[in-house]
């Protein structure tokens, strides 16, 4: 048995090697899978696991004598990394610095970002949790201010073709469906959102996505827990902040290029692979404002629980 990926439909293949392992038990005790025990001294699959071995590669990264090898479902030893010194990474207070600094930023400097500079933001992306291993978020780059243009005209005139979204009549046909906080978010915001967005591309200038010189488009596939991008494209959006860029993350585009024949066909042409649940645009580049001052914000409601 394995859970399905897009990737991979096996399990991990778990061997131990019995002269390396001293028994310490550090693999069972974390495997949640069920799928080691010791036996004689010595760790070794269970074959019994819950789901199979997903991959998470947590029983290699304790093994003192590096006596565990988990291949399949895109791990292997060879990518276990050194652990960087714990006075290496970055405390509360510079985490909650670069938190407070980072604002959306819709209006960026002409310059251009390095490529080396998406890397590593690409890199560090790829250190989030991301539900299931092999990740199932797949990432679409735009390098450049042209290319980030381009695909914007194109979802405007797509858009122009499914304008009727947000008309009078098929927003009171879907009301009892979708309901009255739906309806409102229609009425209120998608409505005006698309015509801005539609009409202002032919004047030339660019709401969507603000002209922005880089942008990453990060979604799931079929299989993929739809919070999967998201929190991808939030570990992308702090890295940028990091190397000095801003950044906006962008939630229109996503879900209108979804359903029916014409989002497919937009999908075929950009080379996105799949429909997904979920997934969320990341524009980056150097801000032109300067801010003065940060802003204190405030969740919907904070209770500890009573039980
Ligand atoms: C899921 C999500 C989707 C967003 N979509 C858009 C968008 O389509 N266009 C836009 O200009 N800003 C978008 N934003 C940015 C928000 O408007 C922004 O985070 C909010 O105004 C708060 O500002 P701050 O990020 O500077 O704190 C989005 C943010 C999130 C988290």
């Amino acid at each position: 048995m394995a859970i399905p990926t897009s990737r991979t439909k096996e399990p991990g293949i778990i061997s131990v090697d019995p002269v390396k392992c001293k028994g310490c038990g550090k693999c069972v005790a974390i495997c949640s899978d069920l799928d080691l025990e010791l036996h004689e001294g010595k760790a070794r699959p269970t074959g019994q696991g819950v789901f199979g071995c997903i991959g998470c590669g947590q029983c290699m990264m304790v093994c003192p004598e590096d006596a565990i090898r988990i291949t399949g479902r895109f791990i292997s030893p060879a990518a276990l990394l050194p652990l960087p010194a714990k006075e290496q990474t970055a405390g509360y207070q510079s985490l909650l610095n670069l938190m407070i600094r980072r604002r959306s930023i819709r209006k960026f400097k002409s310059t251009t970002v390095d490529k080396a500079l998406i890397d590593q933001v690409v890199e560090a992306a790829m250190t989030a949790p991301m539900g299931l291993p092999p990740s199932d978020v797949n990432l679409l780059v735009f390098d450049s201010r042209e290319k980030v243009r381009s695909f914007t005209e194109d979802f405007c005139k797509y858009l122009e073709k499914i304008r009727w979204i947000s008309s009078s009549w098929f927003l009171t046909l879907m009301k009892p469906f979708w309901g009255k906080e739906t309806d409102e978010l229609f009425r209120n915001f998608m409505r005006p959102l698309v015509d801005k967005y539609i009409d202002s591309m032919k004047q030339g200038e660019n709401w969507v996505t603000y002209d922005a010189p880089a942008m990453i488009y990060f979604y799931g596939s079929p299989y993929c827990d739809p919070a999967d991008p998201l929190i991808a494209a939030t570990y992308a959006m702090l890295t940028a902040e990091s190397l000095g860029l801003g950044t906006c993350m962008l939630g229109a585009i996503h879900p209108m290029i979804q359903n029916g024949s014409g989002a497919r066909k937009f999908r075929e042409a950009h080379g996105i692979r799949y429909k997904s649940r979920e997934g969320i645009f990341l524009i980056m580049g150097y801000p032109k404002a300067e801010y003065l001052k940060g802003i204190r914000r405030s969740f919907a409601s904070m209770n500890y629980s009573a039980s």
